[in-house]
């Protein structure tokens, strides 16, 4: 036998010598919910270690973020009142706005303030936008609620904004209200290819959602992955600074494609239900979380991600930088 691959995998030294691909913290993007009128954090059965918090909670947390190197965090804001159109969602006092200043008044340009752009938070029928005489969310009269979250998360002091509706046109319309109101330096993170996904269990617990019924007439169907690609055309065409996929390991292959055809960063979102899968398998002795949280988070990097979005970030940057003697294989 010439060819020996087991050669190269003799010795830890040996496999760091050809590993293709590693975490980095600066990688990570943590989402974090915020919750209005809370005066101390509060679980979220469904997902166990992970909290909505109050304003001063969340601050806590952001300065952390920083101080762990992240690259990011994601804000979620969940008001006390919902109504039809979502106008938390617009009001410069509302809970995802006020947090945004907060955030940003801790953390200043340590660490990148996203905001998630979408209207299911607010609405008391939660969907992701405004509903039509028909009962169906009429996707251009959403866009002009769009335009304005937008302006209203730049003046509080996003870094970059997150439509996560999957409205048609979301991206070109955020850019131009962004772009009138004089904010150019705001960057757009889309949700792309975001598909319409059991996944997201534990998140309607999260964002105390009143959803009934499902999102199917904007989010992708599961079957396809060539649409993935036309989102893709559709955003970067729009203005899209980054592109993401979600969920994530459910959709590698999708992740894989859009990475391949991508002319900008590509990000995945490691929702909520790969969360609690894995701690509830950990929680039951059956999977070894700390691995099993490396490797999945591995797998969005072999899979083309610049960037992960994780309910994991802050634990797995503890991992890498407290253990590295343990966990040096995914250095
Ligand atoms: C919509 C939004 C959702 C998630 C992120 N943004 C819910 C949905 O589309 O139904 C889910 C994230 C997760 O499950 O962790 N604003």
């Amino acid at each position: 036998m010439i060819h020996r691959p087991r050669r190269l995998r003799a010795t830890a030294a040996h496999r760091r010598l050809v590993r293709e691909h590693t975490l980095r913290t600066a990688d990570l993007i943590l989402p974090m919910f915020v919750r209005e009128g809370l005066e101390e954090p509060q679980p979220i059965s469904s997902l166990p270690g992970v909290v909505q918090h109050d304003l001063s909670s969340l601050r806590g947390a952001a300065r952390e973020a920083a101080e762990l190197g992240l690259g990011g965090i994601m804000l979620f804001g969940v008001p006390e009142e919902k109504d039809a159109t979502g106008t938390g969602g617009v009001d410069p006092d509302g809970i995802l706005n006020r947090a945004l200043r907060e955030v940003r008044r801790e953390v200043g340009d340590d660490i990148l303030v996203m905001s998630d752009l979408c209207l299911d938070e607010f609405t008391d029928h939660g969907h992701c936008g405004v509903l039509g005489a028909d009962g169906t969310v009429d996707n251009d009269a959403t866009l002009e609620v769009y335009a304005e979250m937008a302006r209203q998360q730049a003046d509080a002091g996003a870094h970059i904004v997150a439509p996560s509706g999957m409205m048609d046109g979301q991206v070109r319309v955020i850019r131009d209200a962004l772009d009138e109101h004089g904010r150019t330096d705001v960057g757009i993170y889309a949700y792309t290819a975001k598909y319409s996904s059991a996944f997201y269990g534990p998140f309607r617990e999260a964002v105390n959602s009143s959803l009934t019924g499902d999102r199917r007439t904007y989010q992708q169907d599961s079957a396809n992955s060539a649409e993935a690609l036309r989102e893709l055309e559709l955003d970067v065409a729009e203005g899209a600074d980054l592109v993401m996929v979600k969920p994530g390991l459910p959709y590698l292959d999708v992740l894989s494609q859009v990475a391949e055809a991508s002319p900008v960063p590509v990000g995945v979102y490691q929702v909520s239900g790969e969360y609690a899968m894995i701690e509830a398998a950990s929680a039951n002795g059956w999977l070894d979380r700390d691995r099993t949280v490396l490797e999945s988070l591995l797998a969005f990097k072999r899979a083309g991600a610049s960037s992960v979005l994780t309910y994991y970030a802050a634990h797995a940057a503890r991992l890498l930088r407290e253990r590295p003697d343990e966990f040096g294989e995914y250095l």
